[in-house]
This record gives C-alpha cells, sequence and structure tokens, in this order.
C-alpha cells in the first residue's frame, strides 16, 4: 500500500479585512480520500477559509496547494482538482433542475448525458428534475447544487453547510453518498454545525474559533481513546465519593456534578464493580449508566460558548 498523498496543504493561511484578522494563521492538510470537517462558532472563519481555497478571495498572507498547484500561481491548474459549494448556491430560477444542470455540464466537455443521469439518481432528484428550481424546497435546491459539484469527477469536493434544509433522511442520504465517494479516493472538506453528523461522517474534525485552529482530532482515535463516564444517582453523594476513593484510590476519578449525582470516570473498573462497591457501603444506588463523550461535548468545552464579536 502507498501512503495517501495530500490533496489539500493549507500553510498559515491569514486573511484579514481592513484589520480585522479574520482567518489567523491556520494551517492542515487533507489526504487522498480522506473526510475533514471543519466546525466551529458563527464567525469563526469556516466559510472564509473556504472561500480562500476556491479562490473567491485571496489570503492576506500563506499558502494554499491543491494537489501540487500553488493557487496563488497556478489557479486555473489547482481549481481543476475541485468541486464545490459554498454558502447560498446560485440557481436559475425560471429554468429546471435539469437546465441548471446541462449549464454547468456545458464548462466539463468529459461531462456526458449518461454522467448527468448518475448523479441525478445519485443526489435523488429524478423525480422533480424537471420543475423549475423556483419551485423546489430548500433542500432540493441543496441536492442540485450537490450535483453539480460533483459532476466532473473531482478530486477535492469542498462543500460549506451542505446539510442546510435537509430532512433526516436527506441527511442520511447525503452521508452514504459522501461515504461512498471518499471511500472511492475523492477527498472532501465540510462545513457544518450538525455535529452529530459531523461525528458521524469525519475521519477528521478542525474546531475553528476567532479565526484560529484551535484544535485537529482523528475521529476514529477520539471514539476508541475515550474513558468511559458513568453517571450514578445515589442517595449519599458525599459517601459514595468517600467509598469509591477508598476502594480504588487512583483508578478512578469521580465528583459530584448535580446534587446525588456522580460523574465517575475510570478505564479499570466496571459498572458492576461501582454498583457492587457502593451497595456493599450502604448506598442506594438509584441509576448507573454509561455518558458518550460525543463531538459535541468536546466543541462546548472548547469553544466555550463563544460569544459572537
Ligand atoms: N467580505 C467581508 N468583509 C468583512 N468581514 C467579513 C467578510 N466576510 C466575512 N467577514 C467576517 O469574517 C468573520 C468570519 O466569517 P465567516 O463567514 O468565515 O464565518 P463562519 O465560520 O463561516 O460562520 P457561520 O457559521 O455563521 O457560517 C466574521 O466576523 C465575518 O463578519
Ligand atoms: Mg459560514
Amino acid at each position: 500500500m502507498h501512503a495517501a498523498s495530500t490533496i489539500l496543504d493549507v500553510q498559515h493561511a491569514t486573511k484579514k479585512f481592513g484589520k480585522d484578522t479574520v482567518v489567523n494563521d491556520v494551517s492542515f492538510q487533507i489526504k487522498e480520500g480522506e473526510i475533514y470537517g471543519l466546525i466551529g462558532p458563527n464567525g469563526a472563519g469556516k466559510t472564509t477559509v473556504i472561500k480562500t481555497i476556491v479562490g473567491h478571495l485571496r489570503l492576506s498572507s500563506g499558502q494554499i496547494r491543491i494537489s501540487s498547484y500553488d493557487i496563488s500561481k497556478e489557479f486555473a491548474d489547482a481549481i481543476d482538482f475541485v468541486g464545490a459549494i459554498v454558502e447560498y448556491p446560485m440557481h436559475y430560477q425560471y429554468m429546471t433542475g435539469y437546465q441548471n444542470l446541462k449549464l454547468t455540464a456545458n464548462m466539463y466537455p468529459e461531462v456526458t448525458k449518461e454522467r448527468l443521469e448518475e448523479v441525478i439518481d445519485l443526489v435523488g432528484l429524478k423525480s422533480r428534475i424537471h420543475d423549475l428550481v423556483r419551485k423546489y424546497s430548500l433542500g432540493m435546491r441543496q441536492r442540485l447544487a450537490l450535483a453539480q459539484s460533483i459532476m466532473n469527477y473531482p478530486q477535492l469536493l469542498i462543500l460549506d453547510e451542505p446539510m442546510n434544509g435537509l430532512d433526516p433522511l436527506g441527511m442520511r442520504d447525503l452521508r452514504n453518498m459522501l461515504k461512498s465517494l471518499a471511500a472511492n479516493g475523492m477527498s472532501i472538506l465540510i462545513s457544518s454545525h450538525i455535529l452529530g453528523e459531523m461525528d458521524q461522517l469525519c475521519d477528521r474534525i478542525g474546531i475553528l474559533s476567532h479565526g484560529y485552529l484551535i484544535t485537529e482530532r482523528d475521529m476514529a482515535e477520539f471514539h476508541h481513546n475515550k474513558q468511559p463516564i458513568y453517571e450514578v444517582r445515589v442517595n449519599d453523594a458525599e459517601e459514595a465519593l468517600t467509598l469509591l476513593r477508598n476502594e480504588y484510590g487512583g483508578e478512578v476519578s469521580a465528583q459530584e456534578v448535580v446534587a446525588g449525582t456522580l460523574e465517575v470516570q475510570s478505564a479499570v473498573i466496571t459498572p458492576s464493580q461501582i454498583n457492587r462497591t457502593l451497595v456493599m457501603g450502604g448506598i442506594d444506588v438509584q441509576e448507573i449508566h454509561e455518558k458518550k463523550q460525543s463531538l459535541e461535548e468536546l466543541y462546548l468545552q472548547l469553544t466555550g460558548g463563544a460569544e459572537i464579536e
């Protein structure tokens, strides 16, 4: 097996509007076949990062390479690798979905009529493709935009909030579709606020806050390394804490998070052991359950419910 090559390389990207620095020294890479998610509060700079990659905005400093091409010097070569949906996709309202697709297809000599049918199928728009776009729902417009962005087999697909307006089934379809595109080698950069979806979809996640990339997580590691946290509801929290500390010492960390509820974290002891220790010590255990550490929790911890500036 050869090591996957880097398709997108963002180095020290900085974007200023006047004296406001909205993207600040951001660096990350995406490899072939990888799905990379950008998350962060409103105004964090996600769309701005994406716009600099697709050439809608120019970087103030730093460098972006797509495949081996520097976008500031070899933009036409670089953008050949890219399909994208940025913010609000624009369509001709008084044309049908199909006519809009045809217009996009005209830009790519390699896109055949068969390929058009294929992408229409893929995004699930078949039954409505000959309706006027004016009559489309938000989710249908997103599907149409998606069809446009993938029709020329891009190696790098860039999607800014593509789940906006999709219904739960549409979201699941999108997730499955993106996963299968990535499995065939396409690299995907995606931003979204729907953290549960991002958690299931992405191989890696970068969290942006106030223009800084504050952390990156490999999602497989994130899920694997997590120590389980048990929520334990008891009649006497103080006594329960003493019992657990006496029995297990440094092997557990436990604290009372709400009156009568402990959070117990340990890589080695099981819920039954916790239960036994407490019950034998005379404590009533009303409930024990495992609390999943989610991407949402990590996000809230790191961005701290930041105010929009
Ligand atoms: N053309 C512009 N001129 C001046 N400031 C801008 C411009 N475009 C974006 N900004 C500012 O840059 C910051 C980042 O905006 P951006 O749209 O990248 O955020 P975002 O992370 O995509 O947010 P959201 O989650 O709301 O989509 C914001 O403070 C925004 O006001
Ligand atoms: Mg945005």
